[in-house]
């Protein structure tokens, strides 16, 4: 059964821009990125979209739909009424190129600033080994699809470009936090994650998790149990009585 949506989409580039309306078709079992695609093809033909696989694997399609990040080819037409209107625009937290495509190079160079695993220098491949539980941590972590939705969403980025320069967000401290708990991993990432990548920031509120189309529990599992390390290593008394002594030295 099909029937005639409304629709509000942003239209513009890094110059401005803003909603334009559409009346579109509209059929059983679709999803967003389908109606996308129906104005591509009959009303709108130069829309910007991005997109690749319409299966939650990518991370390409990443927008605000109704003002909530989600991938549109996860969001089924039948989670509104056919008399809603459905406002489409991109993620706010990165610069517009095109309507509904954003510059995600952010999170590209935040990525690069992080050291890759760090095995001990005497460890050989296939002497790795590693208990069931370290494993099962890191495959949750090894789940990301990159879709960029939780570094959208959090706050300390979303309304404060002025954050960017010191915080990594969500998604690589999250990569930070798998390395550090990493049994074979020997770099001590605990300062770094704390003075470079903006660790401190983070307030766990949880709005990071709760977009991961993913449902990795980036909060629970990797933000909480970072800032404990660094909280033990901060305030450690050994740890403390050893910087002093050090300090004393020099
Ligand atoms: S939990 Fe931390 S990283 Fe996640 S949205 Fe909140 S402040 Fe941002
Ligand atoms: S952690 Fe989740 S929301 Fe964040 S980039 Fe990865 S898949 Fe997307
Ligand atoms: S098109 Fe690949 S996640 Fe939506």
């Amino acid at each position: 059964m099909s029937y005639k949506a409304s629709f509000r989409v942003w239209r513009g580039d890094a110059d401005g821009g803003g909603l334009q309306d559409f009346t579109v078709e509209v059929n059983e079992g679709e999803v967003v990125l389908d109606i996308i695609h129906r104005l591509q093809a009959t009303q709108a033909a130069d829309l910007a979209v991005r997109w690749n696989c319409k299966a939650g694997k990518c991370g390409s399609c990443s927008a605000e739909i109704n003002g909530r990040p989600r991938l549109l080819c996860m969001t089924r037409m039948s989670t509104f009424t056919e008399d809603e209107v459905i406002t489409v625009t991109p993620m706010r937290t990165f610069p517009v190129i095109r309507d509904l495509v954003t510059d995600v190079s952010f999170n590209y160079t935040k990525a690069r600033e992080i050291p890759s695993f760090t095995p001990p220098a005497d460890l050989k491949p296939g002497e790795y080994r590693m208990q069931q539980v370290d494993v099962e941590r890191s495959q949750e972590f090894r789940k990301c699809i990159e879709c960029f939705l939780c570094q959208n969403t959090c706050h300390v980025v979303r309304d404060h470009e002025e954050n960017k320069e010191a915080f990594a967000g969500p998604r690589y401290l999250m990569r930070i936090a798998e390395l550090e708990m990493h049994p074979l991993d020997v770099a001590d990432r605990r300062d770094a994650a704390q003075d470079e990548h903006g660790l401190g920031y983070c307030n766990i509120t949880k709005c990071c998790s709760e977009v991961c189309p993913e449902g990795i529990h980036i909060t629970d599992n990797a933000l909480i149990p970072m800032k404990e390390r660094v909280a033990d290593r901060k305030y450690d008394p050994i740890v403390w009585l050893g910087n002093k002594l050090f300090r004393r030295d020099k």
